[in-house]
Formats: structure tokens, sequence, C-alpha cells
């Protein structure tokens, strides 16, 4: 098991969320941290938080433009002096029927989840190959399958999931081990309050607080995510009802898309 005392570790998405709790679990394994979002407010008491300039630092960051994230990686490692982890966990949600969404959801759908994670890892490579470092994609269950009403997420998380598994297979020679973790259904985040919620969106609906059977919190993702980076592995599918579902399609693709056409057109009529 990789030990992560003094270790620093990059997180994206890190004022909200499975971001927060995974910056907090890292700190408790004895990591130092860079946080980056846009919310700078959150992320500077969060950086108080986990102990202040020796342990955390805040850079406010939009991964969605290449620039901010050279600047996030360079900022964290002139304060820090080296990169160990990176886990590109920031990420939104467009929301919708296909037909309803708008020009410019699915663009700046992939410009966050997909290419905010090609532009950090572009910048953090040198110093992760330097350190023999880890870098951990925060993908979900979506990306596996295919999900209605969220399609243009699903496909920013597929992508993300190929893209991840080739550059696992290329970075291997370099010593740099490459994660795709793909949470299920996740409480305590803010993924529905913020993101783009057109017509034919299940996010939005009063009623909607009913859990998912196999939901996990926010903390226990971040446990998971934290495991990734001491032991990693090809790709990590969470919570046993996510692993059930991946299972079952990967035998039986026919039988899930039933299942959501039929809870599909349930939901619809509610
Ligand atoms: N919640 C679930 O059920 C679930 C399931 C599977 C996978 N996931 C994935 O888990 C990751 C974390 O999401 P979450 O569930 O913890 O939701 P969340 O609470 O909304 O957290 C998302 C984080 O991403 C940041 N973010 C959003 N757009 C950004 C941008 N353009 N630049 C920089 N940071 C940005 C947000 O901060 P700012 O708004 O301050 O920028 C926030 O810190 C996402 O990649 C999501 O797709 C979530």
């Amino acid at each position: 098991m990789v030990s992560l005392t003094r270790k620093v570790a990059l997180i994206t998405g890190a004022s909200t969320g499975i971001g927060r709790a995974t910056a907090f679990a890292f700190r408790a394994a004895g990591a130092r941290v860079a946080l980056a979002a846009r919310s700078s407010e959150a992320l500077a008491s969060l950086a108080e938080e986990l102990g202040g300039p020796d342990w955390a630092i805040a850079i406010p960051t939009d991964v969605s433009d290449s620039d901010q994230c050279e600047r996030f990686v360079a900022e964290a490692v002139a304060h820090f002096g080296r990169a160990d982890v990176l886990v590109n966990n920031a990420g939104m949600i467009v929301s919708g029927l296909f037909e309803h969404l708008e020009p410019g959801d699915a663009e700046r759908q992939m410009q966050v989840n997909f290419f905010g994670a090609l532009y950090c890892t572009r910048a953090a490579l040198p110093h992760l190959k330097a350190s023999r470092g880890v870098i951990i994609n925060v993908s979900s269950v979506a990306g596996l399958l295919g999900t209605p009403t969220t399609s243009v997420y699903s496909a920013s998380k597929a992508a993300m999931n190929a893209w991840s598994r080739a550059l696992r297979v290329e970075l291997k020679p370099h010593g740099v081990d490459v994660v795709t973790v793909c949470p299920y259904f996740t409480s305590g985040v803010q993924l529905a309050q913020k993101g783009i919620l057109r017509k034919g969106s299940l996010h939005n609906r009063p009623g909607q607080r009913r859990q998912a059977p196999g939901t996990q919190t926010a903390d226990q993702v971040a446990q998971a995510i934290l495991r990734a980076a001491q032991r990693p592995s090809r790709i990590v599918v969470l919570s046993w009802a996510g692993k059930l579902i991946w299972r079952i399609d990967r035998l039986a693709p026919w039988l899930v898309d039933w299942v959501m056409i039929k809870g599909l057109a349930k939901l619809s009529q509610k």
C-alpha cells in the first residue's frame, strides 16, 4: 500500500460534495492538498479548515479553461514542490431529454467533465512522471451504461472512461498509475442544484428526495478514491447496486435497456 504521508494531492471540484470529502480523506491520511473549483470563498475556508498553507491551499480554477488548469498545477507545485496524486473530480450535469437540450449544453458538459480532466492531466503529467504518481478520474456508472435523461452527461463520462483506460496503458511504463472511479448515486452533493436542468429532467422533481437503493455518501466515495490512490487498480465501480447493474449490463444489456425504458415511462407519468 502506497503511503500518502506528506505526499501532495491536487483535487479538482473540491468546494463541495465528493471533492470536499476527498480533501478531508487525503488530509486525514497525511497528505497535503491543493484545492481547485470556481467558488473561491468555499475553497479558502476549506483550506483553513484543513490546516492552512502548510497543508492545504485554495486555487480558484475553472477547469473548462486550459490556461486556468495550467495555472492551478503550476501554483500547486510552486507551493508544495511536487505533485503525487491528481484527482480529476470537477464535474457538472446536463439533465433532460436529449430533444429538449439547448445549443451549447452538450458542449459545456464535455468542456467541464471531459476536457477539464484532460487539461489538468496535461499540465500535471511532467510532475506525476517525476513522482511516479497516480491520476484518479472520477467518472460515473452512467458512463458505463448510458442513462436516459442524462445522455450527454453519460457521454462525457464514457469519453473519460475510454481516455482513462488508454492513458493507463500509455503511462504504465513511466510508473504513473491511472484509475477510473465510477461512483453510483451519491448523497450530500450539489450536482443537481448546480446543473443545467432541461425539460424531462428527473433531477428537479418534488418527491425526488427518495434515495435509490445503493446510494452512497460523499464520504464513502471519498474513502474509495483514497483507497484507489493507495492501491491503484484499473477501474473501481462503486456501491453494490452500481456493481450489480454493471455486471448485468455486460451479460444482458437488453435487460438493462428494458428496465430503463419501463422506469423512464413510469417516472414520466408522475
Ligand atoms: N452525485 C452523484 O450521484 C455522482 C455520481 C457519479 C459520479 N459523480 C461525479 O462526481 C464528481 C463530483 O460531483 P459531486 O457529486 O460531488 O457534485 P458537486 O457537489 O456538485 O461537486 C462538483 C464539484 O465540481 C466543481 N465544478 C463544477 N464545475 C466546475 C468548473 N467548471 N471548474 C472547476 N470546478 C467545477 C464544483 O465547484 P464550483 O461550483 O465551486 O466550481 C464542485 O466542487 C463529478 O465529476 C460527478 O460527475 C457524481
